[in-house]
């Protein structure tokens, strides 16, 4: 392909090297400057803020916390503080290593205290989206069996410990005179903790965090990490953040999603950066004043965001000094060559694409400060990581020939399980030595992968990814809901929106009421995020012998292709 590429910039800590680097990198180099490289006994928390305090970083501003109402800095050393107290109110309420925790709040510093303190005493912490709605709490709390959940007032009643036999503590932030059973107040308990704590050393390969992601089949599944993804964690930090002592980092993603931990938690904290994080909802004044106000020097973003602040006009960009920024990146879905290009006009800066999945814990194909982008290009794969296009029998296909997008096993931060589900973590692997990643890609004759789409269902909006199958499964609860099939349709702004086509139980007639009715059954009972948008009333849904509704359908009606095969088809 004959794109026009933009010119590589300096990186501070770079791959000035790629093709040298790429051939001789050993993950074991990153490995040993862990101490624990030769005990193996490690924990996160401790690693990401506690070893600081050894070091000139121990007074130095890890969190930089504002939302409307609070404007906060916590050092190093206060984290660390923090976190050892909420360490001892787990270990008073029994909790231990391994217990399943939850956090499921807004973005506030408890929030980042909480799961800090989770992991130190070994625990497997598991952020939950504060958009959750009852039903999307219950299966994945259900599913964990977590023994205790740290929430907020306001969300507490989605919460439904009636059904959760194994949730025996609500730790609740903010709500001290919610006089409970099974009820502690945050506040009260961490005044009384004491700030020493013992923290659980764990073998590398014990998990520590949990994160449910949506397929195209099934409920959310629980996508498992180990301790271990810190060698990843701090070496991504380096190669595609390009992290220095001095930088301010902003990190968009809540912690609900996993770009919100591995890069908004972890990776920063690993190379003792300075982490900015912003609560509540913002506007696009707000976006670009926290970059001014802080003096942000490297941005990781979305692509919807992106576009979003595209969108809202190059005159706004010219209110703020923007000049600390040095470095812009983009992670969760295609990031338009538009934009990039824009990106560089308003910014003076390129946009970095990067790649990576849930499933594979941490960043496996990037744009490099170093190399020379192309617009629409997500870059190309880290070193000690073999990605490839390969065809279903794990054959790699020449350049320019689309196929799977897979990895060769055996990188430090992929997936160690499915939460209870073992056979849907083999599917991953069907193809003998290979992780075959569900995306549709192609690569060049220089390396550069291209992403094409998914190969399942799996709906990205937003960024955020969500499963058709729960959604449809909400939508039949409706009492005028016969079937549903759903579908993401491509939408300019949010790169899909969700569409359910659907048939009416006799009695029910299509109107706008009751399209707004079931809109709002789905954003009350599961997530805002996962409404539909759109809604279709159809008389019949296409569907399989085996009464398998069939969205490939769907999406050719919607898209007016061809149907393809139909010889499944039930007549
Ligand atoms: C999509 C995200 C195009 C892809 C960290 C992947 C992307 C899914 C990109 C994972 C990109 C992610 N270009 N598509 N740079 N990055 N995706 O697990 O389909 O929420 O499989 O994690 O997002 O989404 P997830």
């Amino acid at each position: 392909m004959n794109v026009e590429k933009i010119p590589a910039t300096e990186g501070r800590f770079n791959l000035q090297n790629y093709d040298e680097t790429y051939a001789n990198f050993d993950w074991a180099e990153v490995e040993k400057q862990f101490t624990w490289y030769e005990t193996g006994k490690v924990n996160m928390a401790y690693e990401a803020i506690d070893r600081h305090l050894l070091t000139d970083k121990k007074d130095k501003p890890a969190l930089l916390y504002s939302d409307l109402t609070r404007e906060e800095t916590y050092t190093y050393a206060q984290l660390s503080e923090l976190s050892n107290k909420f360490g001892n109110v787990l270990r008073k309420l029994g909790i231990q290593k391994g217990d399943r925790v939850f956090v499921f709040m807004p973005r506030t510093p408890e929030l980042y205290v909480s799961v800090l303190g989770t992991i130190k005493v070994g625990a497997i912490v598991g952020p939950l989206f504060e958009a959750f709605m009852e039903a999307a709490v219950r299966d994945r709390l259900s599913d964990s069996e977590a023994v205790a959940i740290v929430t907020v007032p306001s969300l507490l009643s989605r919460i439904p410990v009636d059904e959760l036999p194994a949730l025996k503590h609500v730790i609740l932030v903010g709500g001290a005179d919610e006089q409970k059973e099974g009820v502690t107040s945050f506040e009260a308990a961490m005044a009384e903790a004491s700030s020493e704590l013992e923290i659980e050393w764990v073998d590398r390969e014990d998990g520590m965090i949990l994160h449910y992601t949506s397929g195209s089949t099934g409920k959310p599944k629980g996508v498992l990490h180990v301790h271990n993804v810190m060698i990843q964690h701090l070496q991504t930090g380096k190669w595609v953040l390009d992290f220095q002592d001095d930088d301010i980092y902003w990190c968009t993603a809540d912690p609900g999603w996993v770009t919100g931990t591995a890069y908004g938690i972890f990776s920063p904290w690993l190379n003792g950066v300075t982490n900015v994080v912003r609560g509540g909802r913002f506007t696009p004044e707000d976006w670009y004043k926290t970059i001014e106000k802080y003096k942000v020097t490297v941005w990781y973003s979305a692509p919807t965001a992106f576009r979003m602040l595209m969108g809202a006009g190059d005159e706004v960009v010219k209110k703020f000094d923007l000049s600390s920024l040095r470095h812009v990146l983009s992670v969760g879905e295609p990031l338009n060559p538009e934009v990039v290009y824009w990106g560089l006009r308003v910014f003076n800066h390129r946009i970095h694409d990067n790649w990576w999945m849930t499933e594979t814990g941490g960043q496996l194909i990037s744009n490099f400060r170093s190399m020379p982008i192309k617009p629409g290009s997500m870059g190309k794969p880290i070193p000690g990581v073999h990605a490839a296009i390969i065809d279903n029998q794990g054959n790699e296909l020449p350049a320019n020939r689309m196929g799977n997008l897979a990895i060769r096993v055996g990188w430090p931060a992929m997936m160690r399980k499915i939460w209870n589900n073992p056979a849907k973590y083999e599917e991953y692997f069907h193809i003998p030595g290979w992780y075959v990643s569900g995306d549709s890609a192609y690569k060049d004759e220089e390396g550069y992968f291209w992403f094409q789409g998914r190969i399942d269902d799996v709906i990205n909006t937003s960024g955020e990814r969500v499963g058709p199958f729960e959604v449809e499964s909400k939508l039949v609860e409706h009492p005028a809901v016969a079937e549903a099939g759903v579908i993401g349709k491509p939408d300019p702004l949010r790169g899909e929106i969700i569409k359910a086509f659907i048939s009416l139980r006799s009695g029910y007639e299509p109107s706008e009421a009751l399209m707004e009715d079931i809109r709002k059954f789905v954003k009350e009972g599961l997530a805002a995020h996962a409404a539909p948008r759109e809604i279709e009333f159809r008389d019949k849904l296409p569907k399989t012998r085996s009464g398998k509704i069939m969205r490939r359908v769907l999406k050719a009606w919607e898209l007016g292709l061809p149907t393809g095969d139909l010889s499944t088809m039930e007549d």
